[in-house]
């Protein structure tokens, strides 16, 4: 089975958020079951610079976004493996020092970018003599490529659209389509009053459609940011599939990034990198917990409830550090609250793949109290380095993180369902509380955590298992009227 994954974020050379991570470390886990598969992502500036021997393998012409532009077709591997990586490459879309845009501001020619990486991904077969059976899409980047085998290409792959994260739908005025070499049939699945919304399309035209976990899965039926209806009426194709993470990256006992490492087995290391960690930060030493938070700044995160409750929080008796970049509206929030907390409180405001490492290994608990989740991968991150997660029990948080109960001892994070400050705070003061009270149920808690299997094992089992259902389903071709 040949399968083409396609994802506008591959890590380590282009990341942003969870994408990234999981558009490396699924593939290679196919890889392992014996999926003959190939990751394909725009050649962006960062893309060359750090991905190292890319080859040139096909140069093809792509008609999108109103003319006909060249595509130089390069060919690397996902680090730490063999699996094929293929950067599109074109220059005047992909040269630029961002990935979605610079300084907070998306690049106005998304849609032309994108729209050429799905087209592109599609010729990259007849281009290269490497036909795919399916190809996996994953998000609006990328949901033209249902559309295009669904309504007009004669290829005989099926789709796969993975949804990362419903609130980006790729939403342009109708005028801007025109260009995108759409028939009739195509126009219909994208076309959304007098816009065209690309996840829309790529919903109505994929053979399956997936979600990164099963709660997000249910939820977007009826809180779908406006596709539940579209949602609904492909609800008997519609799957959610946990999220796994790379354990290889995220090992607190081998990662380079760490002052000492440390395990389930011995997690005593832990005490040094939180030591390490508020002296490279400048935080004192004091004795109370460190709470962290390594997150795009964006409104579903729950920074909401933080800015609220922050004084509150403080109030508790913690240090606080946020690892983000994202809305200026919070960077600046979290830059006062540094001068307002001297030694209390840091705010790395930039992406710093270390610094998150570093934040996860010296942090006592990890706060995410989003307003939705479809996965998340930083609660399990958290989890795998013993540093226990407050969240809000939504989305995929709600699949993977379970409350403490003190009777029972059992549980692996505190949660909250309320989205308000006054819920959140709550589930913080009860984890402050163990955290200060009960050293050894806290070790317990940490302990089981860290001891949890969030491989890719399983869910990659679950999409392999998915290709063959839809390959074997034979989903009829919609064809023009
Ligand atoms: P999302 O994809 O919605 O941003 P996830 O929890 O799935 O949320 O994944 C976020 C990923 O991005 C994690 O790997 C996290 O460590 C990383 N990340 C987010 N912000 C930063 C940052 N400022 N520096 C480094 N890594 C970051
Ligand atoms: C999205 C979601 C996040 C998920 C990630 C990877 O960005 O916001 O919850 O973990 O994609 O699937």
């Amino acid at each position: 089975m040949r399968v083409l994954f396609v994802s506008a974020e591959v890590a380590p050379y282009a990341k942003v958020g969870g994408l990234g991570d999981v558009a490396a470390a699924l593939p290679r886990a196919l890889a392992d079951l014996g999926v003959e598969i190939a990751v394909v992502t725009p050649k962006y500036r960062m893309v060359t610079e750090r991905a190292g021997n890319l080859t040139p393998v096909a140069t093809f012409p792509v008609a999108v976004g109103g003319e006909v532009r060249t595509c130089q077709a390069f060919r690397g591997s996902l680090s730490r493996s063999e699996v094929p990586l293929y950067a599109l490459g074109c220059d005047p879309l992909f040269d630029r020092p961002g990935i979605y845009g610079e300084g907070g501001g998306g690049y106005p020619d998304e849609l032309e970018r994108f729209a050429f990486l799905a087209r592109a991904a599609l010729d990259l077969g007849p281009a290269s003599g490497w036909l795919p059976d399916v190809v996996h899409a994953n998000d609006w980047h990328t949901a033209l490529i249902p559309v295009y085998l669904r309504a007009e290409l004669a290829a005989p792959a099926r789709s796969v659209l993975t949804i990362h994260n419903l609130a980006y739908q790729g939403s342009f005025p109708r005028a801007r389509g025109e260009n995108l070499g759409l028939n009739s049939v195509g126009w219909q699945l994208v076309t959304r009053g007098d816009q065209i919304n690309l996840l829309q399309g790529g919903i109505q035209a994929a053979d399956w459609i997936t979600t990164v976990s099963p709660s997000y899965a249910r939820e977007i039926l009826t809180q779908g940011e406006g596709l539940e209806e579209v949602l609904r009426a492909r609800r008997d194709q519609l799957t959610g599939i946990l999220n796994g993470i790379d354990t290889v990256v995220w090992d607190p006992s081998s990662d380079p990034h760490l002052w000492a490492p440390y395990s389930a087995a011995d997690p005593s290391g832990k005490y040094e990198n939180k030591r390490s960690l508020q002296t490279a930060l400048g935080l004192a030493p004091a004795d109370g917990p460190l709470v962290a938070m390594v997150s795009r700044l964006a409104e579903q995160k729950g920074f909401d409830l933080v800015l609220t409750a922050f004084e509150r929080m403080m109030a508790l008796g913690i240090q606080f550090v946020v690892l983000g970049e994202g809305d200026p509206r919070y960077a600046s929030f979290f830059r006062g609250a540094e001068r307002r907390y001297p030694g209390r409180v840091r705010a790395l405001i930039q992406f710093s793949e270390e610094w998150a490492h570093r934040i996860e290994a010296g942090a006592d608990l990890f706060l995410m109290p989003s307003r939705f989740e479809p996965a998340g991968l930083n609660q399990l991150y958290s989890l795998r380095y013993g540093t226990v997660p407050v969240v809000r029990a939504t989305g995929g948080l709600s699949d993977t993180i379970h409350d403490y109960d003190p009777v029972t001892d059992s549980g692996n994070g505190f949660t909250f369902t309320d989205y308000t400050a006054e819920a959140m705070l709550s589930a913080l003061s009860r984890a402050v509380r163990l955290w200060r009270s009960d050293r050894g149920a806290w070790r317990r808690l940490m302990v089981r955590g860290m001891g949890e299997d969030h491989s890719w094992a399983v869910p990659a089992r679950q999409y392999c298992a998915l290709y063959e259902r839809v390959l074997a389903g034979r989903i009829p071709r919609l064809t023009e009227p």
